[in-house]
């Protein structure tokens, strides 16, 4: 259980908040989905939970623990993170890059060959010529199924997520959104994903949080969101899909 309460940040130099009193907790096994317009806090609210930013007001419990009073470590050791791009490091292969966090903590060879080749498989990479390439030898598609992989190498039970997406053609990015929802299910993790794709967010999520401005403007299922929406900004955006939806048809059916 995430527990996420009256958080605040405001960035040095600038006098509005990037995250302004935000609260909500993500149950544990739940995939909840952050969504918002562009620099509305989702990237810095996830830095917060990982603690690469620090906030100014606010705690943020994980299993009843203030993750302020944890050792930052330990703290990520318990957290796979999947950056906005996917942030791998370019001079190592694919194997090494997966192998980062086993190796750190102190992994015997085997062992980590053995976790790397199942994280391969399990991110359908399996068939033998990854592991031993480098990240440019990828396609963007591949790399963002080689940092999940790396995320989840020593079984964190909770997954962050930003816009791991982002940079996929429409076919690739449903098939991975597909394998990121089953693993999460079958991994039984605590899932929380940043998306600004309102469809991702209805397909793949138990619930929506919708931030503005560094607020949270609502949380609720899919369902909740559709059927009552709780001001004109959300009722816009869950619109998106049906809006583009209905203009397509119109453009195909001219
Ligand atoms: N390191 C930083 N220093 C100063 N300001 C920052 C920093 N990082 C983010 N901000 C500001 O904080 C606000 C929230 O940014 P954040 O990256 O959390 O947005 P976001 O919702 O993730 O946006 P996007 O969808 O574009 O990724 C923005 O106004 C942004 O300019
Ligand atoms: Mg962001």
């Amino acid at each position: 259980m995430i527990e996420i309460l009256n958080l605040s940040k405001a960035y040095a130099g600038s006098e509005a908040l990037a995250v302004s009193g935000l609260t909500f907790s993500v149950p544990v096994g739940e995939f909840l989905v952050l969504i918002g317009p562009s620099g509305s806090g989702k990237t810095t609210t996830l830095n917060m939970v990982n603690r690469l930013v620090e906030p100014d007001g606010g705690d943020i419990r994980i299993q009843g623990q203030n993750i302020l009073e944890s050792d930052p470590v330990l703290l990520r050791r318990g957290i796979g993170y999947v950056f906005q791009e996917a942030g791998l490091f370019p001079h190592m292969t694919v194997a090494e890059n997966i192998a980062v966090t086993p190796r750190l903590l102190g992994w015997d060879k085997d062992r980590i060959n053995l976790r790397v080749h199942e994280l391969l498989e399990m991110v359908q990479l399996g068939d033998g010529t990854f592991g031993s390439r480098r990240p440019q030898e990828l396609s963007g598609g591949q790399r963002q199924r080689v940092a999940l992989a790396r995320a989840l190498a020593a079984k964190p039970p909770i997954l962050l997520l930003d816009e791991p997406f982002g940079a996929l053609d429409p076919v690739t990015r449903e098939a991975v959104a597909a394998d990121v929802r089953a693993i999460h299910q079958r991994l039984e993790l605590t899932t929380l994903m940043v998306t600004h794709d309102m469809t991702e967010a209805l397909l793949m999520a138990d619930r929506i949080a919708v931030m503005r401005d560094g607020h949270l403007v609502q949380i609720g299922t899919p369902r909740e969101l559709v059927t009552r929406p709780a001001n004109d900004f959300v009722a816009q955006l869950i619109e998106t899909p049906r809006r583009r939806a209905r203009a397509l048809a119109e453009t195909l059916n001219a």
